[in-house]
Parts: structure tokens; C-alpha cells; sequence
């Protein structure tokens, strides 16, 4: 029988079951712009979208680009601001810029993943996963594992970051990496291996095999999560653990200051209703799937651990403070090429308007008036030892 899911806050400076606040818009804010007639890239079969308030890319267009108030900005960060601005004024050459980059091949899934696979990207999620361990206590898993496990599997491992740290903590554990794109270092530790594998497909490991299954930030690339777990619980051995780490693309506060209209409030709507499009929901964590899914797919003794991530350094808490700048220095790596997708291909934006919207967005995170943070949500739970 199964144990009742424990509910646990992953981030303690702050509780994350508060309920986080969007501010009315006031008299003089902006009003949604009216529809684009542009269409966007139709899905086949896809359902009507579901998210309210989305503006479209126009929009930003009529708002032109932010003016920069020195005194709002956080001066410990650089002028991502200003270079955004530079990308606009040759808006031709960034258009093949941006369209020039580079994604997984068509030959290893049906399914289009959202995330370029080229080194700006990859030095994106480099910044980003330490900023992740950091979140996440400096710790490579919350599910108890005993030291001696022996077989663990890293479902999306991208470059790998997660999966080398791991094999040189478990020496005495096989860790296999998987990926759609190869893109993994041949630098690695001796207990570790790469395999190209379409998660989303059956799985052809043996029944039993892993001791631990870990999952982290597949948002927005599978369709049925239900079944990859499935998956997962089957190649589960007995006692093992599945752990899936996943995130909101929707930036909140709990202050009110990511209000209604905002870049920070249209950045996560605009994806989840591109999300929702495509049929590859952004919006997973939020939905609670995680828990529906793996408690469906038969496993037990369920924890949940939620989380903030500050999109800049506005916290006072300086652990927070360092997880916002690793955010932050992120998405400035790469912010472009983690909306490309959804707001380009997806949604129709042109990119003048991606590149007008992502101007915003930068400027109002690098401001520190806004209190924006992306939930995080860990799920951990374990195949029963009877299966
Ligand atoms: C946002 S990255 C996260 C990478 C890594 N887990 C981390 O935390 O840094 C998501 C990764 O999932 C991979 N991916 C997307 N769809 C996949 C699929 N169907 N099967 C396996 N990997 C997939 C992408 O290629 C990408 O490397």
C-alpha cells in the first residue's frame, strides 16, 4: 500500500505554497493588443489554447524598446540590456542568426524539442544547472539513495553537468546519460556513459535494471509523461527511486510586483499557450503532473519539494541572491534561443518582435523592483520492493 505524499519546501527562505500575487494593471497600463493576423505554425490536431491574457508579438513592437534607468538596474550584472538593443539595429543579419541555430536531428525523434543544441545554448544550461545544484541545497538528488547503488540513468541528460557529478560521487555505480542530440564532452568519468535515446519511445533497457532514475528540466518535450513514467517504473528495480526535477515557466511574486502585461507575466503565458499548441504542455510542474504520473505508474512513498529560483539577484538572502545571478547570467546567454521556438515557430512572432519582447524582459530582470521567481517542483518516489 502506498504511503501518503509528503509535502515538503525546498527553498526555505520563503514558503512556496503562498499563494503568489499578479497586480491588476493600473488605469495607464497597457491593455492586450488585439489579435495579430498573422498565423502561427498550426499543430496538427492540436487543442484550441487555453491561457487568457497572452499579448501577441505586436504588441511589443508598439512599446519600442525599454529605456534604461540606471538606478533600477542591478549594477552587478552586465549590459545585456544594451546589447539586446545592438541586435536589433542589424535585425536582418540576426534573423539568420537566429534562425541559424542549430536543433536536435529529425532522425532521432518525431517530436520538436524546443532548445537549440548549439554552444549558446549549452553554455546557457551550464549556468543554469549550477544554479539548480545551488537551489537544490548543493545536493544531486533529494531521494535516499544508499551509497552503494549500482545502475542509475540520467533521462535528458543535455551536456551532462548532473550525470558527470554523479558518476564521480557513486564510483561504484554504471550511470548512463541519454539525449536526443549528442552533444555530451568524451571527457568523462570511467562509470559513465552517453546513448542517444528518444525518451519518449519505448525504453529498451531490461525490466528491473536501474536503481535510480533521474529526470531534470524536460519541460515543454514530452507529450505523455504518464508514459514515460510507465517506462521508467518498468526499467525500476524493486526499491529504486525515480526522481523528476521540472519547472513553471510562469514568473511570479509574492509582493505583486510581476504585475499583469509585464514581460515577466507574458513570458511564462505565452509559453504555456504554446505549450498547450503543440501539445507539449511548458506547463507540466504547475499542472501536477509529476505526481499524478509517477503515483499512476505504480510508484510509492512519493516526497514533493517545491522551490523558487529568483529570475535575477533581487533576494536579500545571499544563497538566493547567487541562484538569481546564475538565472539571470542564463537567460542572458541565451534568452532568444529559449523562446525562439515557442514564440517564433510556434506562436508566429517575427523577430522583431522576439527580439523587442526579450529586450523587456531583460530589462525588467535586471531591474530590482520586480520580485520574479520561476517554481521548481522536485518529485521523488520509489517502486515498491514487492513489485
Ligand atoms: C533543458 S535541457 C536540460 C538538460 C539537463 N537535464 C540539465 O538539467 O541541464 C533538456 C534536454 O532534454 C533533451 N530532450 C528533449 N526531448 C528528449 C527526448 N524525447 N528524449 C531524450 N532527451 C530529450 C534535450 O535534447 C535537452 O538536452
Amino acid at each position: 500500500m502506498s504511503t501518503p505524499v509528503k509535502r515538503e519546501a525546498g527553498t526555505p527562505l520563503s514558503d512556496a505554497a503562498t499563494s503568489p500575487k499578479h497586480t491588476a494593471p493600473g488605469p495607464s497600463s497597457p491593455g492586450p493588443a488585439s489579435p495579430k493576423s498573422k498565423s502561427p505554425t498550426p499543430a496538427p490536431g492540436s487543442p484550441a489554447p487555453e491561457v487568457s491574457g497572452v499579448l501577441s508579438g505586436a504588441h511589443w513592437l508598439q512599446q519600442g524598446l525599454p529605456e534604461v534607468d540606471e538606478d533600477e538596474l542591478d549594477s552587478t550584472l552586465g549590459s545585456d540590456v544594451e546589447s539586446s538593443t545592438a541586435s536589433i539595429s542589424s535585425s536582418i543579419l540576426n534573423y539568420r542568426t537566429l534562425n541559424g541555430r542549430t536543433y536536435h536531428s529529425d532522425s532521432v525523434t518525431d517530436g520538436e524539442y524546443w532548445g537549440p543544441n548549439d554552444q549558446k545554448h549549452l553554455n546557457a544550461l551550464e549556468i543554469y544547472a549550477h544554479g539548480l545544484f545551488l537551489m537544490l541545497g548543493e545536493k544531486l538528488h533529494q531521494a535516499p539513495l544508499k551509497d552503494d547503488i549500482k545502475q542509475a540513468i540520467d533521462i535528458g541528460t543535455g551536456p551532462g553537468y548532473w550525470a558527470i557529478d554523479f558518476a564521480d560521487k557513486y564510483t561504484n555505480c554504471e550511470v548512463i546519460g541519454t539525449d536526443i542530440s549528442p552533444v555530451q564532452p568524451t571527457w568523462c568519468p570511467a562509470n559513465l556513459s552517453f546513448q542517444i535515446d528518444d525518451a519518449t519511445k519505448e525504453w529498451t533497457f531490461p525490466d528491473n535494471r536501474f536503481d535510480y532514475i533521474h529526470i531534470q528540466f524536460m519541460n515543454g518535450a514530452v507529450e505523455d509523461w504518464t508514459e514515460l513514467y510507465k517506462q521508467a517504473y518498468r526499467c525500476c528495480k524493486p526499491g529504486g527511486w525515480i526522481e523528476h526535477i521540472d519547472v513553471s515557466p510562469n514568473i511570479l511574486s509574492d509582493d505583486g510586483t510581476v504585475t499583469v502585461g509585464s514581460a515577466m507575466d507574458q513570458y511564462g503565458k505565452v509559453l504555456s499557450e504554446a505549450g498547450i499548441k503543440i501539445n507539449r504542455r511548458t506547463t507540466t510542474s504547475q499542472d501536477g503532473v509529476q505526481e499524478s504520473g509517477i503515483k499512476e505508474a505504480g510508484f510509492i512513498n512519493m516526497t514533493v519539494k517545491d522551490y523558487k529560483m529568483p529570475v535575477s539577484g533581487w533576494p536579500e538572502d545571499p544563497k538566493l541572491r547567487q541562484v538569481g545571478h546564475c538565472a539571470f547570467a542564463a537567460i542572458s546567454e541565451d534568452l532568444e534561443g529559449v523562446i525562439q521556438f515557442h514564440f517564433g515557430h510556434v506562436m508566429g512572432w517575427s523577430q522583431e518582435e522576439i527580439t523587442t519582447f526579450a529586450a523587456h524582459l531583460r530589462q525588467e530582470m535586471k531591474g530590482m523592483k520586480m520580485h520574479g521567481y520561476w517554481p521548481w517542483k522536485c518529485v521523488y518516489a520509489q517502486k515498491p520492493l514487492d513489485a
